[in-house]
């Protein structure tokens, strides 16, 4: 947290040492999985190695409920690796930004070009029900905030590739795609807030992913983005948001969006 500390440093390290720890010196592909996204590591493959994350330079235990704090490697069935990362800092815990996205950039000192970026988030399209999974295709940042320091004027076109985006279609044809909309939370929004965001073009509302998203094209990589469409946002439905509720909707889908996400993931 150092500011004279380069962040790239401490990703470098934490990536050293994840391949001590994994024996996997190079991952080829990262994944941070959210509410409801859990299940997904058990169909990519072998797993090799479970690293808490603590161990790691630059991570910390998460605090939240329903996220796991664990670094795991997976041997996938075409021999590539994949890091599974279990272990996600939100903007909302208030340690800053650069430890939001430290999990991506160790990802991309580790190897991975692909980050798959996965989140439990509200819905604002009414035709969406609990459950329902979203490709992300683009997003609004409504946080105040840039992982970027300095004169880092990097390109956001396509931000959400199309390319992983067709190929997450060729496993599912009618995924539907969204705007998401990263507020800082951690509480939910006011149904207001919500009609701003649906004003301004959105469709999902969260509290992650947009962040992480703009430091993994910094490091180049090509990104996937889906949310798990838990419950209509504030005001679209009728009845009080509760994290316990976010969490039941998680459970009742994770089986079928762990494999969905297991077989985009193989053809990526
Ligand atoms: Cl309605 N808003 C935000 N920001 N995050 C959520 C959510 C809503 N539902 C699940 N996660």
């Amino acid at each position: 947290d150092d500011p004279t500390t380069s962040p790239f440093d401490v990703a470098a390290l934490a990536a050293q040492q994840l391949a001590e720890a994994t024996g996997v010196p190079r991952h080829d592909i990262a994944l941070t999985l959210g509410s409801g996204w859990g299940k997904a590591a058990d169909h990519l493959g072998e797993e090799v190695a479970s690293v808490p994350a603590e161990q790691i330079e630059g991570f910390s235990a998460s605090g939240v409920v329903g996220h796991s704090g664990t670094l795991r490697s997976f041997r996938m069935a075409d021999g590539r690796h994949a890091l599974v990362i279990g272990a996600r800092t939100h903007f909302y815990e208030g340690k800053g930004v650069r430890r939001v996205v430290h999990s991506v950039r160790t990802a991309a000192a580790a190897g991975a070009t692909v980050m798959v970026l996965t989140n439990g988030a509200g819905g604002i399209k009414r035709s969406w029900t609990p459950g329902t999974p979203v490709l992300i295709s683009d997003h609004i940042n409504l946080t105040a905030a840039s992982p970027l320091e300095g004169a880092t004027f990097v390109d956001l076109t396509d931000l959400y590739s199309a390319r992983l985006r067709a190929v997450a279609r060729e496993v599912e044809a009618d995924l539907d795609e969204g705007v998401y909309v990263q507020f800082r939370g951690p509480h939910y929004e006011t149904p207001a807030e919500v009609r701003m965001a649906e004003t301004i073009g959105g469709t999902i509302v969260g509290m992650s992913t947009a962040l992480e998203a703009i430091a993994a094209r910094e490091a180049g990589m090509e990104i996937l983005g889906m949310s798990l469409i838990t419950n209509l946002a504030a005001g679209i439905q009728s009845e009080p948001l509760s994290h316990a509720e976010v969490l039941a909707a998680g459970r009742a889908a994770e089986s079928r969006l762990a494999r969905l996400l297991a077989d985009i993931v193989g053809r990526l």
